[in-house]
């Protein structure tokens, strides 16, 4: 396939890039394609005027962690893995890193802690890409506090369809200078451009970290509790876990949960002790099973626990979805999903990021869901959406939400059209992805 390919780069065969972490049900059947792994945007460059003046579709491929089906080949085409372009520096008193997009999120953050500075969000799994968290907009555990992708990335650099390299941004914290091209390129999923470098804002290392584990008896009282907590001060993050979830974690990670007792389960992560032991009375009030303070080893089990979840439920659900209401908006948004979900016979898994009010929802996989399972979801994402919400807070849309994208967003969907095909007029691009 592609043989003129062979003469610009080595070209590989290997089925396990076909998918990401898109749960079946829902995940994008891939097309016949070849990988190929280029080092640097020149390498690139070349790539993509080939595939342009063929009109190949061309994919993109970092950590293969995604959850919107964004990094699959759904058309006979060239899937570009990031998995060689590693290379980062560091400059220390400017505090960013400068790194190519295959650099995973453990190695941005471990290198960052060598040179005295760190990376504080964690928006991702541990071996999910810089270039992926950038090309959705990533958000993940502590977005509440450090924010998400968007407020870290400085500068990229991207090559463009036709293969010219352009540098986006830069080095300052500041910028003004124009409509932020930038900013387009960040959540684009790979429809604009390939991103093939990244400044990334570092900053000084977090002190301590401090949590707590609060059962609730009630999911209301837990969801006020996260709203007083916030209006206290800024968690790093307020986790929030069903029972059920709780159950799933602990099977899968082997660490116990503090307490099984109580529906809504709560991890509450402070970058400051003294944080914890005011939020601990404010939970006090809001009738608590318990309020536990986990010491270090515990902090690590009961985030191992958290992290797992996902992988317990990967196999049993229809997908994982990911609206995000505003966050006092919560208790009204889960009631009625829960209401929606009861009408449809639909048994929901929910767990998420509370104090951001970004939910993952996970509908159980039954008989003949096909059938009726479409509008469930559609209408579950409409009430995020009457609900001052969206529909992706941080999966991106990816394959699987672009009926709804394009239904409920439609003056916006037009836009971006248009500006896709400013950057990229023969449509080579991630086809089939957001449009
Ligand atoms: C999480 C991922 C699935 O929050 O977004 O665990
Ligand atoms: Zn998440």
């Amino acid at each position: 396939m592609f043989k003129e390919l062979e003469m610009i780069c080595k070209v590989y065969e290997n089925e396990s890039y076909a998918y990401d972490e898109t749960p079946k049900p829902v995940a994008p059947k891939p097309a016949e394609f070849v990988v190929v792994k280029p080092s640097n945007s020149q390498e690139v460059s070349e790539i993509l005027k080939f595939a342009n003046s063929k009109r190949i579709p061309v994919f993109i491929r970092g950590g293969g962690t995604g959850l919107s089906g964004g990094a699959v080949p759904t058309r006979r085409g060239i899937l570009i893995s990031t998995e060689k372009m590693k290379e980062i520096e560091i400059d220390k008193k400017n505090r960013f890193a400068i790194c190519q997009v295959g650099v995973t999120l453990e190695e941005l953050s471990r290198t960052a802690e060598r040179h005295g500075l760190s990376f504080p969000p964690r928006p991702g799994a541990e071996s999910a890409t810089v270039g992926g968290m950038i090309a959705t907009n990533a958000g993940g555990v502590r977005a509440l506090k450090f924010g998400v992708m968007r407020n870290y990335v400085l500068g990229l650099e991207v090559v463009l369809p036709n293969g010219e390299i352009i540098n986006l941004g830069g080095k300052t914290l500041k910028n003004s200078s124009g409509y932020s091209l930038l900013h387009l390129m960040v959540g684009s999923e790979g429809t604009l451009g390939v991103i093939t470098k990244a400044i990334i804002r570092l900053l000084p290392p977090l002190k301590e970290m401090s949590m707590l584990a609060i059962p609730f008896k009630k999911t209301e009282d837990a969801l006020n509790f996260a709203i007083e907590a916030s209006l206290y001060t800024t968690p790093m993050a307020i986790e929030f876990m069903e029972k059920k979830a709780v159950e799933i974690g602990e099977k899968v990670s082997g660490k116990r949960w503090v307490k099984k007792e109580g529906e809504a389960h709560i991890l509450a992560i402070f970058e400051h002790e003294e944080e914890a032991e005011e939020v601990a009375e404010i939970a006090l009030k809001f009738d608590p099973v318990d309020v536990f303070v986990p010491s270090p080893k515990e902090q690590r089990d009961l985030l191992e626990l958290r992290g797992n979840i996902y992988v317990g439920l990967k196999n049993m659900i229809i997908e994982i979805l990911d609206v995000c209401v505003p966050p006092a908006e919560i208790g009204k948004y889960l009631k009625r999903s829960e209401e929606l979900a009861l009408k449809y016979g639909i048994q929901l898994i929910t767990y998420g990021h509370l104090g951001d009010g970004n939910l993952h929802q996970h509908p159980l996989i039954y008989e003949d869901w096909q059938k009726s399972y479409p509008k469930f979801r559609r209408e579950l994402l409409k009430l995020a959406i009457d609900h001052g919400g969206v529909i992706s807070g941080e999966h991106g849309i990816g394959v699987v939400k672009k009926e709804e994208f394009r239904e409920f967003y439609p003056k916006q969907y037009n836009l971006m059209k248009e500006i896709k095909k400013v950057f990229d007029p023969n449509g080579i691009l991630n086809p089939d992805k957001i449009f």
